[in-house]
């Protein structure tokens, strides 16, 4: 017997399979992570990351031309400050690198893109971690939620537009939400990483931004056997006031990311982190790999699962690519 039952009908051809495809990528809804670094004469490779580099203020500017020549969504900051101490002092000065490159770029790019900053200490801290600590050593939750606070009035009054906060601490929603309206800001977005797990994939960003932590980070983020606690800590996020949640990382969290979609109902994002970009460029420099090719597929494959954003660190060759496609 013949089956009648063809899907293959729908494959036959480029145009037939463009036609039907499901799933869709915009170059608008890709956002470039870029770091700056204090102190730097020259951009500085990441040996890590193939590619991607600490910016100075003059090449993070270049960068910021060519992702909105692209017609890249956003810009994601980092900073990477000179000095670090116990406090992650740098975070909340005006002057503190992350919150200079910031004010650097939103004044000059801010009506052309959306200039988003990294709210979180790891990159201030000498000791490395997300938050400050108790004299006992541990992360103080409710101690780092004031210096959340005071960071996302620095970051919002130097023209960030939306905040990620990266942090995980129980809480960090809600007191940030309450230290923005208070200090005037009701316009500055907060895009909450919620469901960020405590992952192996994060370790060519710990050169990026020259991490100092010792240990991990497992008695903040998740762990990534939980998949039910993905979606609580995004509701969580929810009702304290997200305007944005996000799910990271992205590929091997894909059934964290449909489950917080199906529920979320502001916009979900997801970060292909370091270790995703990392991983793909080496196989492919070992010519191991199909590079575009895959690259490709795991950003269809991160909008499939319901990402309505993706950062990515290929952010601006995705979009020039499918410009070109186009
Ligand atoms: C915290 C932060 C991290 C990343 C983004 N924000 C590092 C961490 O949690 O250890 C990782 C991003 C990446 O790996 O690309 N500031």
């Amino acid at each position: 017997m013949a089956p009648t039952l063809r899907p293959r009908r729908l494959r036959q051809s480029a145009p037939m399979r463009r036609l039907v495809a499901e799933t869709r990528i915009h170059p608008a809804q890709l956002v470039l992570p870029m770091f700056v670094a204090e102190g730097l004469s020259e951009p500085r490779p990441i040996s890590s990351m193939p590619g991607q580099v600490q910016h100075t203020l003059d090449s993070a500017a270049r960068e910021v031309e060519r992702a909105i020549a692209a017609g890249v969504g956003g810009v994601m900051l980092f900073g990477v400050p000179e000095h670090k101490d116990a406090e992650g002092s740098g975070a909340t000065d005006p002057d503190g690198i992350l919150n200079a490159a910031t004010r650097f770029l939103a004044e000059r790019f801010g009506d052309a893109t959306v200039v988003q900053t990294d709210l979180c200490l790891d990159e201030f801290t000498d000791h490395g971690h997300c938050g400050v600590l108790a004299a006992d050593g541990a992360v103080d939750n409710d101690a780092t939620l004031e210096r959340y606070a005071d960071m996302a009035v620095a970051q919002a009054a130097a023209g960030s537009q939306i905040l990620g906060l990266s942090g995980m601490m129980d809480g960090q929603v809600e007191r940030v939400r309450e230290a923005l309206d208070a200090a005037g800001h009701q316009q500055t977005a907060i895009l909450a990483y919620s469901a960020k797990y405590a992952s192996a994939l994060y370790g060519p960003f710990r050169e990026a931004v020259d991490s100092s932590l010792q240990g991990d980070r497992k008695t903040y983020q998740q762990d990534p056997a939980n998949r039910r606690e993905g979606l609580r800590e995004a509701l969580l996020d929810l009702a304290e006031g997200a305007d944005i949640v996000m799910v990271k990382p992205a590929s091997l969290y894909l059934d964290v990311l449909a489950d917080v979609a199906a529920a979320s109902d502001v916009p979900v994002w997801a970060y292909q982190v370091s270790g995703e970009y990392a991983m793909v460029e080496a196989a492919a420099a070992n010519g191991w790999i199909d590079r575009d090719r895959l690259i490709a597929e795991s950003l269809t494959s991160i909008v499939r699962a319901g990402a309505d954003v993706v950062l990515t660190y290929w952010a601006i060759e995705q979009a020039e690519w499918l410009g070109a496609m186009r």
